[in-house]
């Protein structure tokens, strides 16, 4: 059944469903099988790699006549990658992580629709000012990047609706089935923006090995951190964004964490100790290694009583 909200009128796409731009992983034909199957396909332009999104976006650009777009990582990109990737006549472009500010002309001139991600209300705010066409509420519970302190989906999303009224908003984190769907509809929003489920298919661009840890994988089992920016020695601004992982007992809490740090790496402002904010710590070894598996990065246990505790026996 087709569901009609302002996202699907203003888009032209039969279903409320946005395919996340997952960075490198959302390719062109990821984007495009969303798109034929009714939904919104969002390339993951993420860091504006011209080489791959010249070869991405002409495979979603030939997979489909239906709308399609690309997103990008703001605090990462240019106006040129942006630029690249209007050459290819998205019908939305959509902005995450950053200010939106410098490439929000140049999108709408291009006649593209504006797509903004949020995490925070300030963020919401800027959003409306700059007349963001659509805004993406992103929870807590996202996969990928987000908000060190942020809100969760349910409470985010009403807020963020009542903020940019009348703007359509998306509903995202924690999003992978028809229920999710319409409980993002019935929080106000005009659909829903979807990630992780997506990148568990044989057309996203992960090793196999990923998506079998996705399905494998149990909510608990993640959490948010900053391990991965560190391992890989991304720019991320990790103090404002974390991301979700699967968890290790390096990153797991401050204690432990700090405990489990292998003694290859020490923080960098001896003052701020907490060694899971990553932002504090740097390697003697110089640059770190790209796994969280490899020998910089391994944890040792962290020599913590086990929990759940054991019941006593009397
Ligand atoms: C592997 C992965 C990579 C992501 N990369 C990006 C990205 O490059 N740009 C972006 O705007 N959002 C990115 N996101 C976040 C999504 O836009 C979205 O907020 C999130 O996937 C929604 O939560 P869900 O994964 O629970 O569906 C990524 C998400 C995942 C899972």
């Amino acid at each position: 059944m087709a569901l009609t909200t302002e996202l699907t009128k203003l888009l032209g796409v039969r279903h409320p469903i946005v395919l996340a731009p997952m960075g490198g992983a959302a390719g062109g034909a990821l984007a495009a099988a969303v798109s034929r199957a009714g939904g919104l396909g969002l390339v993951g332009g993420a860091y504006g790699d011209r080489e791959w999104l010249a070869r991405e976006l002409a495979i979603v650009a030939k997979g489909t006549d239906q709308p399609w777009g690309a997103g990008f990582l703001t605090w990462a990109v240019d106006v040129g990658a942006v630029e690249r990737a209007l050459e290819f006549q998205p019908a939305a472009v959509m902005l995450s992580f950053g200010d939106p500010g410098p490439f929000v002309g140049r999108i709408r001139e291009s006649g593209a629709v504006v797509m903004v991600q949020v995490t925070d209300l300030d963020e919401a705010r800027r959003a409306v000012d700059l007349g963001a066409d659509v805004i993406v509420a992103q929870g807590t519970e996202s996969g990928g990047h987000g908000a060190r302190r942020g809100r969760s989906t349910l409470p985010f999303v009403p807020l963020v609706v009542d903020l940019a009224a009348p703007v359509p908003v998306l509903a995202a984190g924690g999003i992978a089935d028809g229920r999710g769907v319409a409980a993002a509809l019935a929080l106000g929003a005009a659909g829903a923006l979807i990630g992780t489920r997506f990148q568990a298919t044989t057309e996203a661009l992960v090793d196999p090995s990923v998506s079998k840890a996705i399905i494998e994988g149990r909510g608990q089992d993640t959490e948010r951190n900053s391990v991965l920016d560190i391992a890989r020695g991304a720019r991320w601004p990790t103090e404002k964004y974390t991301a979700r992982t699967l968890a290790t007992p390096t990153s797991t809490d401050g204690a432990a964490g700090k405990q489990s740090w292998p003694a290859t790496c020490r923080p960098a402002r001896p003052t701020r100790t907490t060694c899971h904010e990553g932002r504090f710590l740097q390697c003697r070894s110089g640059r770190a290694r790209q796994s969280t598996s490899s020998r910089i990065y391994r944890p040792q246990p962290a020599s913590s009583p086990p929990w759940p505790p054991k019941p006593r026996t009397h």
